[in-house]
């Protein structure tokens, strides 16, 4: 039989979406196994995208689901380590910081194959926040380190003199130029015409986990002078619910269960500003050429605070904060300023990845 060259893992929604562009660009070279560990497995964050993106289902599924981080990447390492045996790769391909990310790298070198890491070389102040923890062992352990950027080049280089680095630009640009010329018309928030919106998501522990400041934070949100669409993750909607914090909020702001990427890349074409703690949003945000706030002190994509693009906020500071930074974006906006959208390459990442994974399969 054929052996399997390459092993895609993935396991939310953010990499469903990378791993589609990905997927295709590495089964135009090598044979492929694609491993989805149902980290997420509400249908909004995993069949959705697959329909939307024409996916093919994956070969293997691990369903592991929710459990808190030890179980959850316990689940990963045992169940992706069976599945690595099985078709013994000759490289593991892994993306971005998530215990989906964590967990098959740790199985793959466990088994010494190669270890892949796309999203490598980025960092945040807080080395407690589970995503960093997640990064950082990933880029200790990854024999390829794949970055989107030339400061995550710099970083990882100053850390890692024995790997192979590689900078790739972003994934998600690929994913996103791949789709812009198919986007449906934004749903947008009842009454708001045009661009007088605002789109908005939250999901990071660091605010799930302190329900005052989530509260505070969706007060303020529903205190805007413009209407405000809130795409709700389930974790979000979890915490509101075990703390006892109702979903209603002033009539300006619109909670709607997680919307599909395309919808989500309309909204944010569309939206007069966004306000987030999403990694993902705020590179689009910056590629579509919409305004960001970011709903934490510190973001990993300093390219975009740089740019002007993103204004990265205290989330418990409330109405003042949020109406500080968006009036700090009007003020650029009416002055003309725009950016240049070039930190993370020109979306030719996963053609980049694939071609930098030739020395691993020979
Ligand atoms: C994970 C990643 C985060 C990434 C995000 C993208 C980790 C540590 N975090 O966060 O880096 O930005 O995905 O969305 O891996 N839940 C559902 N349905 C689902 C998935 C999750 O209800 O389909 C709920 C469950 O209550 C679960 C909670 O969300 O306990 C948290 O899910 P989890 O997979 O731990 O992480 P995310 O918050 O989604």
């Amino acid at each position: 039989m054929h052996r399997t060259q390459i092993a895609l893992c993935y396991g939310t929604r953010p990499q469903v979406i990378k791993a589609s562009v990905l997927r295709s660009r590495l089964e135009a070279r090598y044979s492929v196994v694609a491993v989805d560990t149902g980290q997420h497995y509400d249908y909004e964050l995993n069949a959705l995208l697959y329909d939307q993106l024409g996916v093919r289902a994956p070969d293997a599924v691990l369903d592991v689901g929710s459990a808190g981080h030890a179980e959850q990447t316990a689940a990963v390492l045992v169940r992706a380590e069976k599945v690595l045996q099985e078709h013994r790769p000759l490289a593991v391909v892994v993306i971005g910081d998530t215990n989906s990310t964590l967990g098959c790298a740790l199985a793959a070198a466990k088994l010494r194959i190669p270890v892949v890491h796309v999203e490598a070389g980025l960092r945040a102040c807080d080395a407690l926040m589970p995503e960093e923890i997640n990064r950082r062992v990933v880029d200790a352990i990854a024999h390829v380190l794949c970055t989107p950027s030339t400061r995550a080049t710099r970083r990882i280089a100053a850390e890692r003199q024995d790997a192979v680095i590689v900078q790739t630009g972003d994934v998600a640009y690929d994913a996103l130029l791949a789709q812009a010329d198919r986007l449906p018309a934004p749903p947008v928030p009842g009454g708001a015409r045009d661009s007088r919106f605002c789109y908005a998501t939250v999901h990071r522990a660091e605010l799930t986990d302190r329900p005052a400041v989530l509260r505070g934070l969706l007060e303020a949100l529903s205190a805007l002078d413009r209407p405000v669409l809130l795409a709700l993750h389930p974790r979000t909607r979890t915490a509101l619910e075990d703390a006892g914090i109702e979903q209603r909020f002033g009539p300006n702001l619109t909670i709607v269960p997680p919307v599909g990427y395309l919808e989500s890349l309309a909204l944010a074409r569309a939206a007069e500003m966004i306000f987030t703690d999403s990694g993902g949003l705020q590179r689009e945000a910056y590629w579509m050429g919409t305004p960001c706030v970011t709903l934490r002190r510190e973001t990993e994509w300093m390219e975009t605070v740089e740019a002007g693009a993103n204004i990265p906020i205290d989330p418990a500071g409330g109405t003042p904060e949020l109406t500080r930074a968006m009036a700090e974006h009007r003020r650029r906006w009416s002055a003309g300023e725009t950016w240049p959208r070039t930190a993370y390459g020109v979306g030719d990442a996963a053609q980049r990845i694939a071609a930098a994974l030739e020395p691993l399969v020979r």
